[in-house]
């Protein structure tokens, strides 16, 4: 069994099935979840509402720090709410998605949100699941179980596609998920391994499969 308290870090890139996954990890484990890249979404939405300039970093990092910004942990309760405004869907919109790389990539904002994120891992009172393509590295290095989920980028393009069924085309695909990965990674570099972490490879693996290799990993680290 697992132990009581308890950091579960997973990195990946986009595709790679991280987020759904590490939510149904959480459930299991009874444990709280943190989906970081919410976070940088939303700082990017607010912008976008407020007439920041994503371009100009002084702003956006001044914008992150003063952002009223309030993100469940609770696996079962999907919740975001800027100044009490829930945006839990807005931040999920195209808009958004193609225009997040400009905050990932402003590095004030970056620090902004590590401190944030570093306060919700540690006010989580037992255990905590967190996401995102830092937190093995940056976020909670110290993390008991650290992994990084990967899987093949026709794997990730396959599964991005049924996630906004079937609507994208070929290249509006690559352009969501292989360009803005690449981008992405000049700020975190998620596309390798760092020491003492866990590859897991989920290409050939379905949804199911990839929960219990996850928590495989889990009762073999944290125990
Ligand atoms: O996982 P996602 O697609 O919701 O992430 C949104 C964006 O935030 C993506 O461009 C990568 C970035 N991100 C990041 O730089 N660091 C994190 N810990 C989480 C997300």
């Amino acid at each position: 069994r697992v132990g009581k308290s308890l950091v579960v870090a997973i990195d990946g890139p986009s595709g790679s099935g991280k987020s759904s996954v590490s939510r149904e990890v959480a459930r299991r484990l009874r444990a709280a979840y943190l989906d970081t890249g919410a976070m940088y979404r939303a700082v990017t939405l607010h912008c976008m509402r407020t007439g920041i300039d994503l371009t100009d970093s002084p702003a956006v990092e001044a914008a992150t720090r003063s952002i009223d910004l309030v993100i469940s942990i609770s696996p079962d309760r999907e919740s975001v709410l800027i100044a009490g405004t829930d945006v839990t869907s807005a931040i999920r919109e195209p808009e958004v998605s193609s225009a997040v790389s400009a905050v990932a990539t402003t590095m004030g904002a970056r620090a902004e949100l590590i401190r944030r994120q570093r306060a919700l891992i540690a006010g989580a009172a037992h255990r905590i699941v967190a996401e995102g393509r830092d937190i093995t590295t940056v976020v909670a290095p110290d993390a008991e179980v650290r992994v990084l989920l990967t899987a093949s980028e026709e794997a990730r393009l396959r599964r991005r596609g049924d996630q906004l069924g079937g609507t994208q085309t070929a290249a509006q695909l690559k352009r969501q998920v292989t360009e803005r990965d690449a981008k992405d990674s000049t700020a975190a570099d998620f596309t390798q391994a760092a020491d003492g972490v866990v590859t897991l490879d989920s290409s050939e693996l379905d949804f199911e499969q990839t929960v219990a290799a996850l928590l495989t990993i889990v009762r073999s680290v944290a125990n």
